[in-house]
């Protein structure tokens, strides 16, 4: 049995009700569910959300020592969290695999959302496509890892 982190940032405990013009009306019990109906067979997501950095950079850490694929959607610390950067290039150091992902495309919003500090580390980035984002993480994870 083998286990994909999927690890969500602040505020994203709120979808459903939060901008949900930007973010989409459904929430995170109804990510897991979708990403639950796209694993196959043997694998495991393992669904957590934090408002909390410190959270969040201990979360990779634990990617790093069991070698576990990370889909991670930053949210906000995507555009200046440093120690999240820092963390995120322990996991593709440790030649593990970790994929940022967006909800909305950031290159489309405001200008301080065009800047991510996780993408320079990250092994690959998708984002625009709503739930969609993740979906597509997933797949890449399987197919590369095949
Ligand atoms: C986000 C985009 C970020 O700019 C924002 O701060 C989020 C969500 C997304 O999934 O589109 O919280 O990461």
């Amino acid at each position: 049995m083998s286990s994909i982190l999927v690890l969500n940032g602040p505020n994203l405990g709120r979808l459903g009700s939060r901008e949900p013009d930007v973010y989409g009306d459904q929430d995170l019990p109804a990510l897991e569910a979708l990403l639950n109906a796209e694993a196959p067979e043997g694998t495991t997501i393992d669904l957590r959300q934090t408002d909390d950095e410190g959270t969040l950079i201990g979360w990779l850490h634990e990617a790093v020592d069991s070698g576990a694929p990370v889909i991670l959607n930053p949210a906000a610390f995507t555009h200046y969290s440093y120690g999240l950067r820092d963390a995120a290039s322990l996991v593709t150091k440790a030649g593990g695999t970790l994929i940022e992902v967006h909800i909305s495309n950031p290159h489309a919003r405001e200008e301080f959302r065009h800047n991510s500090v996780i993408s320079g580390v990250a092994t690959g980035v998708i984002a625009g496509f709503g739930f969609e984002s993740y979906v597509l993480a997933l797949s890449a994870i399987l197919r590369v890892r095949a």
